[in-house]
């Protein structure tokens, strides 16, 4: 498909993991990518990386004003991504400060809440959005109750914004377990165990990489009629 050649694509979350791998895939289909993170130095890296005429720019989602600002430096473009994220928080409702809980809404949900409330007026009326969810909504382990509900929500929002701002067309990607650096903060011996052990009780007997999910991202971009929809791309996780 051609359809990417010269579209302006915004990735917020674009210095690593899956946003990363989504920007060297948008760049090698011809698209101009602009991507966004909250840490200069980590953008100046990912930029070596992907090269071409890419621009990054710091911003942190949790902040309306940066968020508002950087719509306006960016002006109109066609497409968005919102992948940006942190570290899991595991725990049992019981064991879990309400403060925690609410704040760890901040990044995932109402940092793509504003992503899109500030991004939808500049996005063309053929252009689209490509949210984040992941697998816990529809399988979570125990402790898993903040990420469900994180999962969930983004879920819900992403179709309502598909009715709200068609003809814009938004989607979802749900992901299972992808190695990234979300999961930087488990020691790597743990890490490797913990990819190994999950890789091999999946149908595919791996867990993912995020060129994985990239091409997912792109795929969501590409075509051009599926809107409210969320793709689930997790190595068969929800089956067993
Ligand atoms: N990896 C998995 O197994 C998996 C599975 C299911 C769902 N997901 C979801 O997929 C998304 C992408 O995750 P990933 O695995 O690619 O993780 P990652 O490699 O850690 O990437 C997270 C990105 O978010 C950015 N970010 C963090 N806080 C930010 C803030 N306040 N403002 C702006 N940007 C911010 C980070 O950049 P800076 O640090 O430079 O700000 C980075 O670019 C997340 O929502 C994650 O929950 C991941």
């Amino acid at each position: 498909m051609e359809n990417l050649k010269d579209k302006k694509v915004v990735i917020i979350g674009g210095s690593s993991g899956i946003g990363l791998a989504t920007a060297k895939l948008a760049v090698s289909k011809g698209s101009k990518v602009i991507i966004v993170s909250s840490n200069q130095s980590r953008l100046d890296k990912a930029l070596q990386e992907i090269g071409n005429e890419s621009v990054g720019y710091a911003t942190d989602v949790t902040n309306e004003e940066q968020m508002k600002n950087l719509f306006e430096k960016i002006g109109s473009f066609d497409h968005l991504i919102f992948t940006a994220g942190e570290n899991l928080i595991l725990s049992n409702v019981e064991d879990t400060s309400l403060e925690t809980a609410r704040n760890y809404f901040n990044i995932r949900f109402w940092g793509a809440f504003t992503a899109v409330k500030y991004a939808a007026p500049c996005i063309s009326a053929a252009g689209s959005i490509v949210l984040t969810s992941g697998i816990a909504s529809n399988r979570p382990n125990k402790g898993w109750a903040l990420g469900a509900s994180i999962c969930s929500a983004m879920e819900g929002f992403s179709r309502a914004m598909a009715i709200e701002l068609a003809p814009i067309r938004v989607n979802i990607v749900s992901p299972g377990v992808i190695k990234t650096e979300l999961w930087s903060n488990i020691s790597e011996s743990d890490r490797e165990a913990m990819y190994t052990n999950i890789g091999n009780t999946l149908p595919v007997k791996r867990v993912g990489e995020a060129t994985d999910i990239a091409k997912t991202f792109v795929y969501l971009l590409e075509q051009e009629y599926g809107t409210g929809q969320t793709l689930i791309i997790d190595g068969g996780t929800s089956l067993v």
